[in-house]
């Protein structure tokens, strides 16, 4: 009967499928059945660090492992999908914020991940990363230090491993313990818009301020996981090669020259490596025609095999598919390459798919697993992720003690290019004239990776102060007066004019610039201010040597401020002589761009004479 032919159909046709399932997946629970964890002996304190990983390593599946290899921003996770897929580390993308964006918000959402991590399996906890380059500029009301080229300036190790230690402090006290800082690149063309995020385009100075700092980070306890990058060859791309049609320069293409590779690109990270560095982040360039995430030679052969390089290299943002448009090619070639960590950022479960079935096929050896694995293991453990955690002293954010330190840090960094007639330090004239669009402007201060990847013009940070604010308080005698514009409606003249400009913040590619100068309205604030004052100093607000080859002559003294940070009152310290001005160039300050690039010894490309050499800088006592 046809009815009833069709009724066993309906019972022997999904009872065939539940059959087939149930063999699926229990030959999936077989081929992946996770190692026990009986007598797991990782979470034992006292043990040395290489049993614990190689114990741990041992105990885990293929898919526990290819989770921890992925890294991806705190937008495009949630904690429960951490803890089901065993990720092995998030990050706040610059302005990746909690809703409550406040100390107290960072922490909470911070926690939220690390405690869903430690309900996995295996109880590993995640690495959260930020970049906390001048301090943890993210987080509103955390000490904003000056950017790296300023602390290049002071030269000053002993200031640098400071800085570097009041910035974990911050960091922890929200439970961030991995910080993508320092950069060690070495810029070699003012066009490129991230010069001000390195100490120097000498690989000297670059290596031994990053060492510092990369000890300020780490060696103390409890530590935050520093990241020497990017490697390498960054700051040395040819202008108009980027390889994103948005920018000129950044993410563009470095002439692969294995002389300029041993003597300039390398020392600054072989150093940051014998100071401890367990993270090393490859950049986004072009070494060549490869990419440098693939590039094996680099990464492999020389990082891990011939400096013995311990931690674990990490990829940057999107950087590994940049390799290829298909996302598996793009995954072999790089963890083949030697990167253990995938900055993805966003599609997680392609990636760990992806790393899945090239093992499987055998086109991603577990040997090369495990060694990502051991490496990014080694590092949690040494930083201590898997023991108790520190207590999170929020009161330290944005500490008295911090804004002090980043005070005199300011004053160290200032580099006095001109002081005609010895107009400088200041003792108390009677009348100072105050002008420029950085004179009273925070965020042209802090610059950009401040609250948002490109900062925020403006005044809005809580807690900092401005340079004009500084001076009003270091000369209480005098009578301060300030028109942002240079229009002043007396008629008389003032002893001192000090006007104070520079660039709107910017980060990355966005700051790729031709002509890197100062604007317009910049230009005409200060001629309208020499005309009402006797002596003109004029203070430059900038992430780089800007183009005042012309300028300059009608100047009585110059002083270059880099991007001080929040605590502008340290620029005034040093105008009034209470500190000595000690800073020098860590960058040469080029006239034009026909001298532009520099060579690795700071020498312009045209053999004519620069502004000013690297190393220049009055001392005003
Ligand atoms: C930058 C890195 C940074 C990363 C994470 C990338 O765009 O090149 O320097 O650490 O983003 O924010």
């Amino acid at each position: 009967m046809p009815g009833s032919h069709a009724r066993i159909m309906y019972i022997i046709v999904p009872l065939f499928f539940i059959c087939t399932l149930l063999v699926i997946l229990n030959a999936a629970t077989t081929e992946h059945k996770a190692p026990s964890l009986q007598g797991a002996h990782y979470i034992d304190t006292s043990l040395p660090i290489e049993e614990r990983v190689e114990d741990l390593l041992g105990r885990m599946t293929l898919e526990e492992k290819i989770g921890q290899m992925a890294l991806v921003e705190k937008n495009s996770i949630s904690p429960e999908a951490v803890r089901a897929y065993g990720i092995g580390a998030i990050l706040s993308g610059a302005g990746g914020k909690p809703e409550n964006n406040t100390p107290e918000g960072w922490r909470t959402m911070i926690a939220g991940f690390v405690d869903a991590s430690k309900k996995t399996r295996a109880g590993i906890p995640i690495l959260y990363g930020v970049d906390a380059n001048h301090g943890h500029g993210n987080v509103p009301g955390a000490t904003i230090f000056p950017h790296m080229i300023g602390l290049g300036a002071t030269n000053d190790t002993e200031l640098v491993e400071k800085i570097a230690r009041a910035t974990a402090v911050e960091m922890l006290a929200t439970n961030a313990r991995w910080n993508f800082s320092p950069s060690l690149d070495l810029p070699t063309d003012i066009r490129w818009g991230r010069v001000y995020e390195n100490f120097s385009d000498d690989p000297a100075r670059a290596g031994d301020l990053g060492a510092a700092y990369v000890r300020g980070l780490q060696t103390h306890s409890p530590a935050v996981l520093s990241t020497a990058k990017h490697y390498v060859g960054v700051g040395s791309m040819l202008w108009q090669t980027s390889s994103n049609k948005n920018f000129s320069i950044d993410q563009g293409l470095t002439i692969p020259d294995e002389k300029a590779f041993r003597n300039f690109y390398l020392p600054p990270f072989r150093k940051a490596i014998e100071s401890g560095a367990l993270s090393i982040m490859v950049a986004l360039n072009s070494w060549g025609d490869t990419k440098m995430s693939a590039n094996h030679y680099l990464i492999t052969d020389v990082l891990k095999n011939e400096l013995g390089f311990q931690g674990f290299i990490v990829s940057d943002w999107y950087g590994v598919y940049e390799i290829s448009p298909s996302t598996y090619v793009s995954s072999v070639a790089a963890i083949n390459a030697g990167i253990d960590m995938v900055m993805l950022p966003f599609a997680y479960e392609q990636f760990i798919s992806d790393v899945k079935n090239a093992v499987v096929r055998g086109d991603i050896s577990e040997s090369r697993i495990d060694d990502a694995v051991r490496r990014i293991l080694r590092a949690k453990f040494a930083l201590g992720l898997f023991d108790s955690e520190p207590e999170a002293e929020l009161s330290l954010v944005g500490s008295s003690e911090h804004r002090v330190l980043a005070r005199k840090a300011v004053a160290q960094s200032l580099v006095v290019l001109k002081n005609d007639r010895d107009i400088l330090p200041l003792s108390s004239p009677r009348k100072i004239r105050v002008a420029g669009s950085a004179a009273d402007n925070i965020g042209m201060q802090t610059g950009a990776w401040t609250y948002e990847w490109q900062g925020i013009d403006g005044n809005w940070l809580p807690g900092a102060t401005s340079i004009l604010a500084g001076i009003r308080e270091a000369a209480p005698n005098s009578l301060v007066q300030y028109e942002k514009d240079g229009r002043f409606a007396e008629k008389d003249i003032a002893d001192i004019g000090i006007a104070i400009v520079g660039e709107k913040p910017y980060a990355e590619g966005w700051g790729d610039n031709a002509n890197p100068t100062l604007t317009d309205e910049d230009k005409a604030t200060i001629e309208r201010l020499r005309a009402s004052v006797q002596n003109l100093i004029v203070i430059i607000v900038s992430g780089r040597p800007l183009f005042i080859t012309d300028e300059i002559r009608n100047w009585d003294s110059l002083i270059a401020a880099w991007l001080p940070g929040s605590e502008g009152a340290g620029v005034a310290d040093a105008l009034f002589g209470k500190v000595p001005t000690t800073g020098t160039l860590p960058i040469t300050w080029p006239r034009n761009v026909e001298q532009l690039p520099l060579d690795s010894y700071g020498g312009t490309s045209d053999e004519s004479s620069p502004l000013f050499p690297r190393g220049f800088g009055l001392r005003i006592d």
